[in-house]
């Protein structure tokens, strides 16, 4: 089974082509075979963040030559291509409606199923592309983590979600962003603070939070984006390189042992074997690290998603197609995006 894939929730326009080998074959599994992702960041960049209207515009203008050149890079001609899939939503509309709209359109031409794809499963179904997926069993819970969503869901089986607990304010990637804009490291902040924490100390002691059991699974971030402001505020002098370094190595220390230490509670109360990461925060090599750390401690199996998995691509969503298609869950071509879209 071939799948043409398309990803433009946000500010990466991407498309990617996969293959399923069928059960007889010699080579089981999901190859991908081609994944171009086509960021817009340098545009953003002097904003301080994305711009929606801009966004949908740059979608416009890459969307026909980033299709192209998955399908070129894949060897597989267009015709045979069996499904089209595309992500309808959590995302900036003026985005979404772009990559939806191309998609259903090309379905239409080659007259093949149409598959609307949730961007948040997208980012489970990376697990899926990972090179452990023989040990992915259901039910696993996952800790997605990305620029909008915080979440800790039990993943019963395919298409079936409980979400166990959420963020009640900023998402993870969120408070990245927002911290790194603070220390003056631009954006997006994730990637940034991830690469300097490496070179400070985490002498500083942010408050986890919300790790009371009353709030259950629950996160919050926004308490800790306001202490570093505050820390950096109350400082009589402008940070040095080193201060910018050790404050971004104790934030980031702070919010992966909350997530972490979050993700495993939850997986020992559920007395579950298999947890996992997904989502763009997930890219971070300190959550990585500490993440396989806990999990190895607890005798729990880990699955993460390839790097070039955990932040936007078509690729997850290629993937989270496959077993959709399977299943025959193809969708309509009057398919609207939706903006606030929930698992
Ligand atoms: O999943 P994603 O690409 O887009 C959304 O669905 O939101 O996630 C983007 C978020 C941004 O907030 C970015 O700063 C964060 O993921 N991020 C990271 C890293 N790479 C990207 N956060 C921490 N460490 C990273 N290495
Ligand atoms: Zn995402």
């Amino acid at each position: 089974m071939l799948i043409l894939a398309i990803e433009s929730s946000c500010d990466e326009t991407s498309a990617a082509v996969l293959e399923e080998k069928s059960f007889f074959s010699r080579s089981k599994g999901i190859n991908v075979l081609s994944n171009i992702v086509s960021t817009q960041i340098e545009f953003h960049k002097k904003y301080g963040g994305i711009v929606p209207e801009v966004a949908a515009r740059k979608h416009i203008e890459l969307i026909a030559s980033v299709v192209k050149e998955a399908i070129d890079k894949s060897n597989v001609p267009l015709k045979k291509i069996d499904a089209v899939a595309a992500t309808y939503g959590p995302g900036l509309v003026g985005s979404l409606i772009v990559g939806l709209c191309y998609a259903k359109a090309l379905a239409w031409g080659l007259k093949k199923p149409f598959i609307g794809i949730n961007h948040l499963e997208g980012h489970l179904y990376a697990n899926m592309l990972s090179k452990d997926v023989k040990k992915v069993e259901f039910p696993f819970i996952s800790l997605l983590v990305s620029g909008g969503h915080t979440m800790i869901i039990l993943v019963k089986g395919h298409g079936e979600y409980e979400v166990l607990g959420q963020t009640r304010d900023d998402a993870a990637g969120e408070a990245f962003d927002k911290v790194a804009r603070v220390l003056g490291l631009g954006y997006p902040g994730g990637p940034v603070i991830d690469k300097i924490a490496k070179e400070g100390i985490a002498n500083i002691k942010f408050k986890k939070p919300m790790m009371e059991d009353s709030y259950g699974y629950d996160f919050s971030f926004s308490g800790i984006k306001t202490a570093v402001v505050n820390y950096v505020a109350n400082k009589k002098e402008p940070l040095t390189e080193q201060e910018i370094k050790d404050v971004s190595a104790s934030f980031q220390q702070t919010v992966v042992e909350t997530l972490v230490e979050k993700l495993i509670s939850a997986a020992k109360d559920k007395n579950i074997k298999t947890v996992s990461i997904a989502g763009g925060v997930s890219a971070n090599s300190a959550l990585r690290e500490y993440f396989k750390k806990r999990c190895n401690e607890e005798s729990i199996t880990p699955i993460v998603p390839p790097f070039e998995f955990s932040t936007d691509n078509a690729a997850m969503i290629g993937a989270a197609a496959i077993f959709k298609f399977k299943k025959k869950e193809f969708s309509p071509l009057d398919l609207k995006p939706i903006a606030s879209l929930k698992l």
